[in-house]
């Protein structure tokens, strides 16, 4: 069997400081907030994949339809040795462009959830003799130290993850991405379009109640890690599209007026009747706008691809 290595880029503690930094700043602000890295603790990544098998949830299977129309020519494109993947989750659509790349020696996915990273790796070294699995337990918005693999290298972002970063986090997302490209690398990044709101809102509040458990399950990783004491039932799951932004708000909208106690930071956290809490924004985007996001980063974007019904594009781009 191929070699699995895993490096946790930051100690634990550094992960529960994140946590307790975020919970007390999201929580003592207003409108309350907590970022979407949140969601992923084991239950949280099982979620996300019965998420993606949704009916209404069309992103997952759009771009899983590009990459089976174009991995061949991504890979003609890049000719990647190395692909590191931000966000790689169960690494399930990257199968299609693992294959694709024949070239490819070592593949680096990179997430925050330890078992999604745990459970992926093992399969994939079983199943691909020769390949090089180093997944790496990391934040994708620090800075990222890549191991020494060969090139030339192709990061991928997919499943429309970008969208979760605001707009001034996305530039400096970007240029820490270029920062990692040398010349002949490239980005391959997957952008959920902007379409009928109908489609939009649905794909995030499903009629199964799979969302609304996901996007709860961030109360319940705050109660576990830091003590605090949030009633799951006493919040209600919220999907709404911003016109303004062309963005998806998820929050959870407090049912009653309550005070949620977190232990581990001495916060009381006061809540009014129907107050809301946002737990992630789902930017959508347009062509133009992902080619002037790049550009701004030093980017320059070669190939736009979608799937058939126009819903969600691919795209790849190199350093200027
Ligand atoms: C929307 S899911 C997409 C998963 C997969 N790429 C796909 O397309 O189905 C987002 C993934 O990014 C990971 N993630 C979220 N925020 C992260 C962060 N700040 N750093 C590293 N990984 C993160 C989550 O654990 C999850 O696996």
């Amino acid at each position: 069997m191929s070699p699995f290595h895993l490096t946790r880029t930051l100690p634990e503690d550094a992960t529960e400081a994140a946590l307790r930094a975020d919970v007390l700043h999201g929580l003592t602000r207003s409108p309350k907030t907590l970022p979407p890295k949140w969601f992923y603790d084991a239950h949280g990544s099982d979620l996300f994949e019965k998420i993606t098998e949704l009916p209404e949830y069309y992103p997952t299977r759009a771009e899983r339809e590009i990459l089976i129309a174009r991995s061949g020519e991504i890979a003609a494109a890049t000719g990647a040795r190395t692909l590191v993947e931000l966000g790689s989750g169960s690494s399930e659509k990257t199968r299609h462009l693992l294959d694709a790349l024949t070239g490819l020696r070592t593949y680096v996915p990179v997430d925050v959830s330890e078992s999604a990273l745990t459970q992926a790796g093992h399969a994939l070294v079983a199943e691909r003799p020769g390949l090089d699995v180093h997944a790496l337990i990391a934040d994708f918005t620090a800075r990222l130290t890549l191991p020494n693999t060969p090139g030339p290298r192709l990061v991928a972002f997919l499943g429309g993850t970008i969208g979760n970063l605001l707009p001034d986090e996305r530039a400096a997302f970007l240029t820490s991405v270029r920062s990692l490209l040398a010349p002949g690398d490239a980005l391959l990044l997957g952008t959920d379009l902007v379409k009928d709101p109908s489609v939009l809102v649905a794909a995030y509040d499903d009629a199964a109640g799979v969302t609304a458990e996901f996007n709860k399950n961030v109360l319940a990783v705050v109660n576990r890690e830091l003590g605090a004491d949030f009633d799951l039932d006493a919040f209600d799951h919220v999907a709404l599209w911003d016109p303004g932004n062309e963005w998806i708000e998820m929050r959870l909208r407090a049912r009653a007026a309550g005070t949620v106690k977190v232990p581990a930071l001495g916060l009381a956290v006061d809540f009014a009747a129907g107050e809301e809490l946002r737990t992630e924004v789902s930017a959508k985007f347009r062509e133009d706008g992902v080619r002037h996001e790049l550009a701004d980063s030093g980017l320059e974007l070669t190939h736009w691809w979608t799937d058939e019904e126009g819903r969600f594009a691919l795209s790849l781009s190199v350093a200027r």
